[in-house]
């Protein structure tokens, strides 16, 4: 495993870390066993960066984090988010911010919680700036030690970069989201805002694995909120018409190395760029863990590599992302 700077925090965190979504439930079903076999992968395999969201199962995900966490020794980084369990849209307010952020420390079992994340919540708010101070109030407590936002598109991202301490920024940005390299990037790098970048492998699609036969559950997003029935449709295969995806990695797959899997090759493009600081593939089992985190050993893909993805980003996918981006 390799370690990048986190922001301005002097903590290094591992390229690949581990989302932890699947925990909640929205991916289907999922034991507490499972769930613990994919920490545990992660922990051997040197990942010490985890982001969860109170949201995530109603508490669920942040639970078994900080259950399994409580119990090693060794530095790690919890990144949480609020604003989606309550409060979403428009009933913020310190007191309201103050509750999550205990529930989630109880959750978390620590006693000042690593990073807290703005969780996708409307961009009025971000906008009007009251409730990053706010997350001032809650650092200056000890409540939480920095402060960042999750974002669905670059507008936000501007946005949020406006405040000058920030210490992070959430964002999708994979082989079918290349938007944020446009001007996001150079300016987060400038303010040393750490980017996180979630849907590294577009929902699973950039595994390669799927076909026009493929069924998800009826408690999995990607059977619910296909079409954004239930929530920004972004955050389910990248906003892309799931046959659509399919004919754009069969698209990729002749790119891929034969010494890499798809999903491999997917994390190595996202790694490939310094401002990255952490990648957080999602996993449903631990031997997926495993293989993406060495990810992080190949060698960089190369500018030709980049060259014909980028221009199939620009001439082909950009146009049929249904959400802005
Ligand atoms: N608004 C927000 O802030 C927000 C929104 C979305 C995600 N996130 C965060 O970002 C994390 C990552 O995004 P994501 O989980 O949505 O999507 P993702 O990482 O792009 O995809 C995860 C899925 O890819 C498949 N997969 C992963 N590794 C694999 C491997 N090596 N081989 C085969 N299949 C593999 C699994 O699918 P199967 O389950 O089909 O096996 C897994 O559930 C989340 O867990 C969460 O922490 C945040």
């Amino acid at each position: 495993m390799q370690y990048r700077e986190f922001g301005n925090t002097g903590f290094k965190a591992s390229e690949i870390g581990l989302g932890t979504w699947q925990f909640g439930g929205d991916w289907g079903e999922i034991s507490d066993e499972e769930i613990n076999a994919i920490l545990k992968a992660a922990l051997d395999s040197g990942v010490n960066f985890f982001d969860t969201a109170d949201v995530y199962g109603a508490g669920r995900s942040e639970t078994l984090v900080g259950n399994f966490l409580r119990n090693q020794s060794g530095n790690t980084f919890v990144a949480t988010k609020l604003g989606r369990l309550e409060g979403y849209p428009d009933n913020y307010s310190l007191e309201l911010l103050k509750k999550c952020t205990e529930n989630s420390l109880r959750r978390l079992g620590r006693e000042s919680i690593d990073l807290i994340q703005l969780h996708c919540i409307p961009v009025s708010w971000l906008k009007d700036g009251e409730i990053f101070d706010w997350l001032r109030a809650l650092r200056s407590e000890g409540k939480i030690r920095y402060f960042g936002a999750s974002v669905e598109t670059m507008e936000q991202a501007l946005i949020c970069l406006e405040q000058d301490d920030i210490t992070s920024l959430q964002i999708i940005f994979n082989i079918f989201r290349q938007k944020p390299l446009e001007i996001l990037f150079r300016k987060a790098a400038e303010k040393k805002v750490a980017l996180i970048t979630r849907l590294p492998l577009a929902s699973g699609l950039l595994t390669g694995k799927y076909t026009k036969d493929t069924v998800f559950s009826s408690s999995d997003h990607r059977s619910y909120n296909r079409n954004g029935q239930a929530f920004n449709a972004g955050e389910t295969f990248c906003g892309l018409d799931f046959d659509y995806g399919l004919d754009l990695v069969n698209q990729i797959r002749p790119l891929v190395p034969a010494s890499m899997s798809m999903s491999q090759f997917a994390l190595r493009f996202i790694l490939d760029y310094p401002e990255v600081s952490v990648v957080i593939p999602g996993a449903s089992k631990s031997k997926q863990v495993i293989s993406n985190v060495s990810a992080a050993g190949f060698e960089p893909l190369g500018r030709h590599v980049h060259l014909v993805l980028a221009q199939l980003y620009q001439n082909e996918i950009e146009k049929n992302i249904r959400v802005e981006v």
